[in-house]
């Protein structure tokens, strides 16, 4: 693909789903993946729109992208769906929360000495998933998926690069030496539509960011998506 050509939407760091005023449900997503990948693409793609939930301060805005806050995965999918468009590469590298409580309440949830308290979670949106039919009707529209496992790491990014239509998902295990979440070098292993894998790393986030988006460039032909 010619990057200049083609608009970047990146999706980065975690969402937060709040229960009461006080308290909300997120996962540890610093949002440095998101923030290296947008920062690298800055001046090689035609445009970079830079799509930030609430993880560290410093990875939350890219210089020269267009940056959109936001924080819960409601927010996350309308900020996707409003910047998405054909001649477009998106890279969901978030970590948006899967679950939402399905009555959030107005006021501090009180507790009952002694007694459990049971919290009942409703699915949100599964962002890339959501967008299968629309990319049915665009002619270059690719997508790039993260998938940080803690076991069978090959397995389901697989099974989600099938299930969420990717071109490409970039896996990574977390939590351990190389873990995904946080400051530490990282291995991607990169799996494409065809089912063919490179890995990438270890290397530092900035590092990865470059040489993934390289290989992504490299990958995409200029003209054809049917080849991929
Ligand atoms: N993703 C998404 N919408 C969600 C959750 C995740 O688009 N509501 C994207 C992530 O940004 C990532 C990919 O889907 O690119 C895989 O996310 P991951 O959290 O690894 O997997 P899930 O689909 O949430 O499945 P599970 O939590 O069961 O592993």
């Amino acid at each position: 693909m010619n990057p200049e050509e083609f608009r970047l939407v990146v999706a980065s760091g975690p969402t937060r789903e709040w229960l009461d005023p006080v308290r909300f449900i997120s996962n540890p997503s610093t949002g440095q993946t998101g923030w290296s990948l947008a920062t690298a693409a800055v001046g090689r793609f035609r445009d970079v729109v830079f799509i930030s939930g609430p993880g560290s301060e410093r990875f939350r805005t890219v210089e020269g992208a267009s940056n959109v806050l936001v924080e819960t995965t409601a927010e996350m999918t309308s900020a996707v769906r409003d910047h998405i468009r054909d001649s477009c590469l998106l890279i969901m590298s978030a970590a948006p929360a899967d679950y939402t409580p399905t009555e959030a309440s107005d006021q501090k949830i009180k507790k009952v000495a002694g007694e459990p308290y049971t919290l009942t979670l409703s699915p949100t949106t599964d962002i890339l998933k959501s967008l299968i039919p629309l990319a049915a009707g665009w002619s270059a529209f690719y997508r790039v998926g993260f998938a940080a496992e803690t076991r069978n790491l090959e397995e389901y990014a697989r099974k989600k690069l099938a299930e969420k239509d990717l071109d490409f998902i970039c896996a990574n295990q977390v939590y351990k030496s190389e873990a995904g979440f946080g400051d530490h070098p990282n291995t991607l292993l990169v799996i494409d539509k065809k089912g063919e894998t490179s890995k990438i790393g270890p290397a530092t986030k900035d590092d990865l960011a470059v040489r993934l988006l390289d290989h992504i460039v490299a990958q995409i032909p200029a003209k054809n998506r049917a080849v991929i």
